[in-house]
């Protein structure tokens, strides 16, 4: 069980997988969003908020969070103008991170630690971002900003299409599982914590049902039900699209952490399926790799992992051919670009699925003459498809 602190999630990352995954989710999303809509924002202008930053970089030398989103901002510096502020409230982390942000800020780049609590920060992240695409990655230990402090946010101005405004939060599976805990044994202390967190008492009745609803009485239920509903009353007010993906410190455990990611965006979606997929397979192989205490056995968790990665990869090929034969169904044959149903293509396979599946999936579809390619566009996700014929698609 995490003790929820941020040393341990910072000193010893080769044990926490949760972290991994986290970090090769950012590894792969922050340049495409500086990419594109900073490729029509005025000046080709982006802001990003690390708002718990942490160290930024661990004792080893590897990039944590706020490394990862400067090693983006400096590949695209020719191109893009970024700002990112990275704000830490704790003192000895925060000497690390300035350290690590002042090495970007002799490259040239705009880029800024802010100490203390993030809340005093943010108005002067939002007024950087004025006009400007902004994303906020808001990665607590614990309990994150209050709701309402994130609504206000997202709900003004920001709630336009354009600038587009993105946020990937983390949100803490102990702290509702802990507070789901207290509530049944009829303790307020910390679920007056949680009504800030989550925007009022709402959740209270979610975690009740799940708990009563689950035949072994486990706390799994909980935690998913209560991160799903905070994810659709964030996206609610924000008018975003709302994914959650539950994060776990080994396959078996219950999730540590939920992932949100919200977007107004179909390119968003797209990509960022895109970037949680590989993201798994890169968590899974470091599961393998861990020392855990296993019995003796022939194969080695690496070999198990590559034996599932294969397996997740047959099995989502399956569910997008599924999903493609159904959109062409239901829209009688009628062409789509693949971005436009970035949902509907991924399916059940959010967070499994990556470009490499959909690629598959597709080729499997014009072999067997249900689907065409109408317009091969730039890039996968511009791709029309078809039905090969109208009786078919019917
Ligand atoms: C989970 S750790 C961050 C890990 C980091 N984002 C990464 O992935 O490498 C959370 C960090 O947030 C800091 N923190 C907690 N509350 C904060 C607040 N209100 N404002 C700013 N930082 C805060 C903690 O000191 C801790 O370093």
């Amino acid at each position: 069980m995490s003790t929820g602190t941020s040393g341990d999630l910072l000193d010893d990352r080769n044990k926490h997988a949760q972290s991994v995954f986290k970090h090769e989710i950012l590894r792969h999303y922050i340049k495409p969003f500086i990419a594109m809509p900073g490729s029509t924002a005025a000046d080709n202008r982006v802001v990003i908020l690390d708002g718990f930053a942490g160290r930024g970089r661990y004792p080893d030398g590897e990039p944590a969070s706020a490394e990862l989103i400067l090693q983006a901002i400096r590949e695209l510096q020719a191109s893009r103008k970024v700002t990112g502020f990275f704000a830490e409230k704790e003192r000895v982390s925060f000497e690390s991170l300035s350290r690590v942000v002042r090495e970007y800020q002799a490259g040239g780049l705009d880029v800024l630690a802010l100490p203390g609590n993030v809340e005093n920060h943010l108005d002067k992240v939002v007024a950087a971002a004025i006009g400007v695409p902004l994303f906020l990655f808001l990665d607590p230990c614990g309990a994150g900003l209050p709701f309402e402090r994130l609504r206000t946010v997202l709900s003004g101005p920001r709630r336009e299409n354009r600038p587009q405004t993105e946020v990937l939060l983390n949100f803490s599976a102990d702290l509702s599982r802990r507070t789901g805990g207290l509530l049944n044994k009829n303790s307020d202390a910390e679920a007056a914590w949680m009504d800030d967190a989550c925007g009022g008492p709402w959740w209270r009745d979610i975690a009740m049902n799940a708990l009563r609803a689950s035949e072994k009485g486990s706390f799994e239920p909980v935690v998913h039900a209560v991160a799903e509903e905070y994810a659709r009353r964030l996206a609610e007010v924000s008018g975003s699209f709302p994914i959650v993906v539950p994060v776990r410190r080994r396959l078996h455990h219950q999730p540590i952490y939920h992932l949100i990611f919200l977007t107004r965006s179909p390119y968003g979606l797209w990509v960022f399926a895109d970037a949680v997929g590989k993201a798994r397979a890169i968590y899974l192989r470091h599961l393998g790799q861990l020392d855990d205490d296993e019995p003796e056995m022939l194969f080695t968790p690496a070999d198990d992992m590559e034996w599932l990665i294969e397996r997740e990869w047959n099995k989502a090929i399956e569910i997008v051919k599924g999903n493609i034969r159904n959109l062409l169904r239901a829209r009688k044959g009628q062409p789509f670009k693949l971005v436009q149903e970035a949902k509907a293509v991924f399916g059940s396979s959010y967070g499994f699925a990556t470009e490499s599946v959909v690629v598959a999936a597709l080729q499997a579809l014009v072999a067997s003459r249900e689907a065409v390619i109408v317009d091969p566009g730039k890039r996968l996700r511009e791709r029309v498809i078809g039905a090969a014929s109208p009786l078919r698609a019917g």
